[in-house]
């Protein structure tokens, strides 16, 4: 997606230094700062530390961080680096997917050349798939449903580019249309106030950021036509892994009416789990709880105390929304019914 004048993808294959570059997404909305490196621990840390969030770019980036463990250290691609990128975050199943498509495409012992060419090709689907999404999501919001609310970061960032939830709302500002976004600010790392927002500010798409417990609040007013989110994993039964918060999204949408939609592409689908009951769900650490970063008055990025010390912390990463509660679920090829999972209308 556009940045001032240049193009950006959220991780990428550098021709130039011949290694993996990232945007670092700790340091937004304050700092945009590309990362590049030639060593694939330092990607794999990028996924652990958050530099590099969201389901397809975590997918993204193991599959290039896996391209550099085969072009820097062969003889350990897979008894240390195919596991080393399957630990990295438990959660979102685009992660597997790729170590399974890069484990797959290093089973010929190929050259170089030929796994850089394999993630590539991996990036290159998500974002065809992220870009055809756009298109039914568009076509899917009735005419008129253009206050939309999203949760999280699902956009271009978390999606290496267009994004998922996002790609529609791009889509419709691409066509001359007026989306306007109620964006969550997703506490406690804020991904709402922080990426989704200057993502929508970047492409002049009109938003407000509010608290998340303000989005049950504007629904009961009437202020919302549909909800839009993105997914870590997917069920087989339908039911979805997302940012804390979404369920109960869900659960104020299905009381006040307002369609809720989950966009996410097959990567995110896992057949191997039956119900959200099988989905590991990531805790992390209190420290997120407790502190937060941002700028102080000088510019600098720093890290302030923000809640009682001493106390332990609760803090879940994702959360399972039944597919009760859902209008749809859009991958790549539309409306995806679970009684029909091959997506066959
Ligand atoms: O913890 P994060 O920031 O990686 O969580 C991201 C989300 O929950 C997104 O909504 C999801 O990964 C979809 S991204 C297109």
């Amino acid at each position: 997606m556009q940045v001032g004048s240049k193009q950006y993808r959220a991780v990428s294959w550098d021709t130039i230094s011949d290694g993996v570059q990232w945007i670092e997404q700790r340091l937004l909305p304050f700092r945009f700062e590309q990362i590049t490196s030639r060593s694939p621990e330092d990607v794999a840390l990028a996924i652990e530390t958050m530099q590099i969030r969201g389901a397809p770019s975590i997918g993204a980036a193991a599959a290039f961080g896996l391209a550099l463990a085969w072009k820097m250290d062969r003889a350990r691609y897979t008894d240390y680096w195919l596991p080393r990128f399957r630990s990295t975050r438990p959660t979102a199943v685009n992660l597997f997917h790729a170590c399974d498509e890069m484990e797959r495409c290093s089973a010929a012992d190929p050259a170089t050349a030929t796994m850089i060419e394999c993630a590539v090709n991996y990036a290159d689907a998500e974002v065809d798939a992220n870009r055809r999404m756009g298109q039914h999501m568009a076509g899917l919001l009735a005419v008129g449903e253009r206050r939309i609310l999203t949760h999280c970061n699902a956009g271009w960032l978390a999606a290496v580019d267009w994004g998922t939830a996002t790609s529609g709302i791009y889509q419709l500002a691409q066509a001359g249309e007026s989306p306007f976004v109620w964006v969550d600010e997703t506490r406690p790392r804020l991904q709402g106030s922080r990426l989704t927002a200057w993502e929508l500010h970047q492409a002049g798409i009109d938003c407000r950021i509010q608290a998340d417990s303000a989005a049950a609040w504007m629904m009961a007013k009437g202020e919302v036509d549909a909800i839009v989110v993105g997914a870590d994993r997917i069920a087989s039964n339908g039911d979805v892994a997302n940012k804390i918060g979404t369920y109960a999204l869900s659960l104020a949408a299905k009381e006040r009416g307002v369609p809720m939609y989950v966009v996410a592409p097959s990567s995110t689908f896992d057949f191997a789990c039956d119900s959200g009951l099988d989905i590991p769900i990531e805790n992390r650490n209190d420290e997120e709880l407790l502190t937060i970063s941002g700028v102080d008055s000088d510019g600098q990025m720093c890290d302030i105390s923000m809640a009682t010390g001493g106390v332990r912390c609760n803090n879940p990463a994702f959360d399972v929304t039944p597919y009760a509660n859902l209008t749809a679920i859009v991958n790549e090829q539309g409306k995806w019914n679970r009684e029909k999972p091959g997506n066959d209308q």
